[in-house]
């Protein structure tokens, strides 16, 4: 992996245990980007903070430029199509993503929402066939790992919990970079946020040792650098 996309949701600025009222998707992200550089040192790392920044929401003049055929494009398009170009080249250039996003209030804070709404563009990240009724989406992104990241207040909502039924976030993120061909989603989630004690604890111990083991099952799956030419022994 040459290039990781370290993407931040959470509106806590902190990191969960080291700053007060700190994030625990922000803890996670920061650890598995950290492991992978001490893996790989020339990994390099794009970080955009969603949570801190969030993009500009869809408006109707994005909706108009997005949507324009190539006979109709002006030159203002360019400029409302500007973030939401950028923040496609980041994924493009990303061979690996790292996503911490918070659940809130059953699904994916509107911040990281509108990074899914600038990322996915017709003609840009998907083709849309609508002749074809068995299958009219085309994505145009070439698949590469994602390592989801989620933190819950609640509990009892993994899949198959008494409560998933309350959870909608990891399938819409499923669906949403699937539409756009990143499939090779990696979902880890800690509960307990709100109740805190041990049960956090243990929640968090094993989302940190899942994280550890993907990374490093992750890093033996990438390309090796090129061997050392051999030198001759010295005598
Ligand atoms: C606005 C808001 C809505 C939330 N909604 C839910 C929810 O629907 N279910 C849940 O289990 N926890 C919910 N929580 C708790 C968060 O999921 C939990 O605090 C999580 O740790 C946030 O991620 P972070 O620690 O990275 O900030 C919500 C928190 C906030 C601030």
């Amino acid at each position: 992996m040459k290039r990781i996309l370290h993407l931040d949701a959470s509106a806590r600025p902190g990191r969960a245990g080291i700053d007060p009222h700190g994030s625990v998707t922000r803890l996670l992200t920061r650890r598995v980007v950290d492991r992978w550089q001490t893996l790989r040192p020339d990994t390099a790392v794009t970080y955009r903070d969603v949570g801190a920044a969030p993009p500009a929401p869809v408006s109707a003049a994005w909706i108009e430029a997005a949507f324009a055929p190539e006979a109709a494009h002006a030159p203002w398009m360019d400029e409302v199509l500007a973030e939401s170009d950028q923040l496609i080249e980041e994924v493009r250039a990303a061979d690996a993503l790292v996503l911490g996003v918070p659940l809130y209030n059953f699904s994916v804070p509107s911040a990281f929402k509108a990074w899914i709404d600038n990322i996915i563009r017709i003609g840009r990240t998907v083709i849309v066939n609508p002749d074809s009724l068995d299958d009219p989406y085309t994505p145009l992104l070439a698949d590469r790992p994602v390592i989801l990241i989620v933190s819950r207040g609640g509990f009892g909502m993994n899949e198959g919990g008494p409560l998933a039924h309350m959870n909608h976030l990891e399938a819409s993120v499923r669906t949403a970079l699937g539409f756009i061909g990143l499939t090779s989603l990696h979902e880890v989630a800690v509960e307990y946020q709100e109740l805190g004690g041990d049960l956090l604890a243990s929640s968090l111990r094993n989302a940190e040792t899942c994280l550890d083991e993907l990374v490093m099952s992750l890093q033996s799956r990438a390309p090796a650098r090129a061997p050392a030419v051999p030198q001759p022994l010295s005598a």
